[in-house]
């Protein structure tokens, strides 16, 4: 087994796998010189050569143990044939949703239209040895969150508008579900070996509505994910101290803690499933003191419990690739 599958199944806290979020992506130099000659990124997410070099790069350059394969989770969308446009400083914008034309689509339509996205990952498997390589897919609500507001949430949301519409909102997450267990399948079938559920905006929800469209839904994808016996990674953002709760119900393999979380707090309440992540990327902006504290501060509190290095959300744009590299060296200096 390979470093990140035997912390996430065995259990191992003798050694701290490294891997970053957004490891391939725009602090990289190498990364911003292709994407200026590929100005459409749902284009470049289905260049297959492109998704091999990309997410190859971070590889080439640092000592991670695992690749995380060059793609979105607004692919799903996109193979649901809602238009997704990615926006020069305004981020994602999609089309309208024609929720018939939707659930309509079946799967062999969709394979066909993301099978770049799998001869990707094939690629890539056959080039690296000792990594692991982890597939990905956002959860259920924050594609639905994508999907219904059809853009970022961040600056622009109302969960009424979901809320109103309740057969509506159901229907299209009866489907996306659907969706994203297909577009496991096919990932775990092209050599992805781990999943990672990006939840990015479970923090929108309020607390009584968790269960229903963060924990559930996760659940379902979970359990789909072990019936493959590929170790699957939840990452709810956002949601404070219902990590806890997350973590009872959902019980994936892995949970990635976002930057709000206390990691004292949740190692003790994670009930030993292995933890990943935590430090602020903005750490990573400021200076090399600062970084190593931090960076030891999460060693250190994780020494004797199973934990992979990572952040608490991606690497920022900002961030300068000597920080990664600094970051690795101080973990490696310490621990396996
Ligand atoms: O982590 C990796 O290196 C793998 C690649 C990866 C991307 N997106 C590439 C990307 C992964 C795992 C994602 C997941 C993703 N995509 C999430 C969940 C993680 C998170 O950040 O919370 C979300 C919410 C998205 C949707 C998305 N994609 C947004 C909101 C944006 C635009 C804003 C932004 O952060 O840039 C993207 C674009 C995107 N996806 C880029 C990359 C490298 C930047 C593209 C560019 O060059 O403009």
């Amino acid at each position: 087994m390979n470093k990140l599958t035997e912390c996430i199944l065995n259990k191992n806290s003798s050694l701290t796998p490294i891997w970053f979020m957004r490891q391939a992506g725009r602090y990289l130099p190498e990364f911003r010189e292709i994407r200026q000659k590929n100005q459409n990124f749902i284009k470049l997410c289905l260049n297959p050569d492109l998704v091999t070099d990309i997410t190859l790069q971070p590889m080439k350059r640092f000592s991670l143990d695992a690749a995380i394969i060059f793609s979105d989770i607004l692919m799903i969308p996109y193979g649901l044939n809602q238009e997704v446009e990615f926006k020069k400083n305004f981020g994602p914008k999609l089309g309208s949703l024609d929720i018939d034309k939707i659930i309509n689509i079946n799967n062999k339509e969709f394979i066909k239209k993301l099978s770049p996205v799998y001869e990707g990952i094939r690629k890539v498997k056959n080039k690296i040895e000792n990594q692991d390589l982890i597939g990905f897919v956002g959860a259920p609500w924050t594609l639905l969150v994508y999907m219904m507001n059809r853009e970022s949430p961040k600056k622009n949301f109302d969960i009424n508008y979901i809320n109103k519409d309740k057969s509506k909102s159901n229907k299209i997450l009866k489907k996306i579900e659907e969706t994203i267990c297909l577009h496991v399948d096919k990932q775990i079938e092209a050599g992805a070996n781990v999943i990672q559920i990006f939840d990015s905006w479970a923090g929108l929800l309020p607390s009584k509505e968790l269960e229903n469209y963060c924990y559930i839904p996760n659940l379902k994808i979970v359990e789909h994910i072990k019936k493959s016996k590929i170790p699957v990674i939840c990452f709810p953002k956002g949601i404070k101290n219902n990590y806890e709760n997350f973590c009872s119900v959902v019980k994936p393999d892995c949970i990635s803690i976002d930057y709000e979380i206390d990691p004292n707090w949740i190692k003790n309440k994670a009930n030993g499933i292995t933890i990943q992540g935590g430090m602020d990327p903005k750490i990573l902006l400021t200076e090399k003191e600062n970084i190593k504290k931090n960076v030891e501060k999460f060693i250190t509190i994780f020494s004797d419990y199973p934990y992979i290095f990572n952040l608490g959300h991606g690497v920022m744009p900002e961030t300068r690739p000597e920080m990664i590299e600094y970051v690795i060296k101080i973990i490696r200096e310490k621990k396996r």
